[in-house]
Formats: structure tokens, sequence, C-alpha cells
């Protein structure tokens, strides 16, 4: 059996929960990708990284741009030949800007929460069915739970971004779609919640650290083969759709 480190490829991993979760998988030996924009801000952030003597490369990657996606799936090909997570983590939540039009943010959000995780893991497939043993984790939000936000005792039963949670809620549909879709290459699919975090998305307001934040993210992307798919959980475990 093949001894190789796990390859993993993180969008949104310049910052945020999406560098904690690089950060975590580098740490338990993974060699990882660290998906940025600008790369700029990924050099900066796997500097420090290296300098820990971890397993981590900047890669440029605009999840919303086909040109971006098919030009990092040629580069992975070309230098590995597989890839064995994938973590569609990149997003955004603009309800709340009032620079802009209710189209533009529904536009805006869809594109990123939405589109560009079809986009990535269209592109990512082949490599991940090479790998054999592929997984893909979708950063979604407790937010788009219709079960959750059903309960009006719930948390967060008032709380309103109805353009980020039905975007979220259709990424949550794209999970169980591909993990139907890909059962039979082998490549499981689940949505994570990683918890209110005190990102920049958040103005710094959330409960958690990005590290923590991390953690559910980190294990379903390094699910054994016992391991489900076509789930939604959290750290404490099954969430309902
Ligand atoms: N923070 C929370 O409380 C919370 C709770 C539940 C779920 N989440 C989800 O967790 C994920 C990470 O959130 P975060 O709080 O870490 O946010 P964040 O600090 O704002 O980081 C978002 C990351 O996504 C990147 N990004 C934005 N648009 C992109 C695009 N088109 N292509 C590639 N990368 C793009 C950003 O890159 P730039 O630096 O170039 O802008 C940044 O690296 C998101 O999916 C979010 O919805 C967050």
């Amino acid at each position: 059996m093949s001894t190789r480190p796990i390859l993993a490829l993180i969008s949104g991993a310049n910052r945020g929960i999406g560098l904690a979760i690089a950060t975590g998988l580098a740490r338990q030996g993974a060699h990882v990708l660290v998906g940025c924009r600008d790369l700029s801000k990924g050099e900066t952030a796997c500097k420090a990284l290296r300098a820990e003597g971890l397993q981590v490369r900047p890669v440029e990657l605009d999840t919303t741009s086909t040109a971006s996606v098919t030009r990092l799936a040629e580069r992975i090909q070309q230098s590995y030949g597989y890839l064995d997570s994938l973590v569609n983590n990149a997003g955004i939540g603009v309800d709340d800007d009032p620079t802009l039009t209710t189209a533009d943010r529904l536009q805006r959000t869809m594109s990123v929460n939405v589109l560009g995780p079809i986009l990535l893991t269209d592109a990512m497939v082949p490599l991940l069915e090479a790998s054999g043993r592929g997984r893909i984790v979708n950063v979604s939000s407790e937010l788009a739970s219709f079960g959750l936000r059903a309960d009006p005792d719930w948390a967060f039963a008032d709380f309103a971004m109805p353009i980020y949670q039905a975007s979220k809620a259709a990424l949550n549909s794209l999970t169980l779609s591909y993990a139907r879709q890909l059962r039979d290459k082998g490549i499981k699919v689940n949505s994570i919640c990683p918890g209110y975090t005190a990102t920049e998305a958040t103005n710094y307001a959330g409960n958690r650290t990005p590290d923590q934040a991390a953690v559910v993210a980190i294990r379903y992307a390094l699910l054994n083969g016992d391991g489900p798919t076509g789930t939604f959980a959290n750290d404490h475990g099954e969430l309902p759709w």
C-alpha cells in the first residue's frame, strides 16, 4: 500500500477558516495546495507555515473563473496526476453590503458560493478519481439548515441573511447530488458547518477561532473508507438538511 502523503486543495485559503484548514491538514502530514486569488497573499501565508516545516504551496485560484480553475487542474495533473481532498471553502456573504443592489448581491453570492464549487468540483473529479480515495468537503453553514430553521426556539431562528442562506442551501443540495453521482468513483462528498467564527467575514464577531472551525473540515477531508458520504455535520455530529 502506498505511503505517499495526502494531497489536498483548499479554495480561499489565504486567510480565515480556509487558512486554518490548510494549516491543520499540513500539520497532519498532508501536502497542501493553498488556493488564493492573489498569489502574493498566498505566498505570505505559506511562508510562515513553511518555516514550521509544513508542505504548503500557494496556487492561484479564482473559483468563479473557468480559465483559472482549468489552469489549476492542468497544473495538478502535470505535477501530481491525482488529488486526494478538495475543500470548497471560498465563500462570501454580502447581504448587508449597502453599496450593492439586491441583484448584485444575489449574483455575486451565487457566483462564489454555488458556481465556484461546481466549476472546481467538476474540474477536479478526474484527479480525485485517480486518487482512489477522493474526498470533497463543502464548507456550508447551519444557517442554511431547513430542519433547524423550522424550530422557532433555535438560537439563530431570527438570523436573516436570505441570499447567503439560500446559497448555502444550494451548496447542500449539490453535496447530495455529487455524493450520489460520485459514489461509484470512490469519492465521498459531505457538507460541514464550521460554526460562528471570528474572521474577516464576520468582522471578527464569531465566538470560535479559525483553528476550532477547521477541525470538522479536516476530519471530513481525511475520512477513511468507512466514512460517510452525502451528510451535513458540525463538531457535534450530523445536522438536519
Ligand atoms: N466565519 C463564519 O462564522 C462562518 C460560518 C459558517 C460558514 N462559513 C463559511 O466558511 C468559509 C470561509 O469563511 P471565512 O469566515 O474564513 O471567510 P473570509 O475570512 O472572508 O475568507 C474567505 C476566503 O474566500 C476567498 N474568496 C472569496 N471569493 C473567492 C473567489 N471567487 N475565488 C477564490 N477565493 C475566493 C477569499 O479570498 P480573498 O482574500 O482574495 O478575498 C478568502 O480567502 C465560507 O464559505 C463561509 O461562508 C463561515
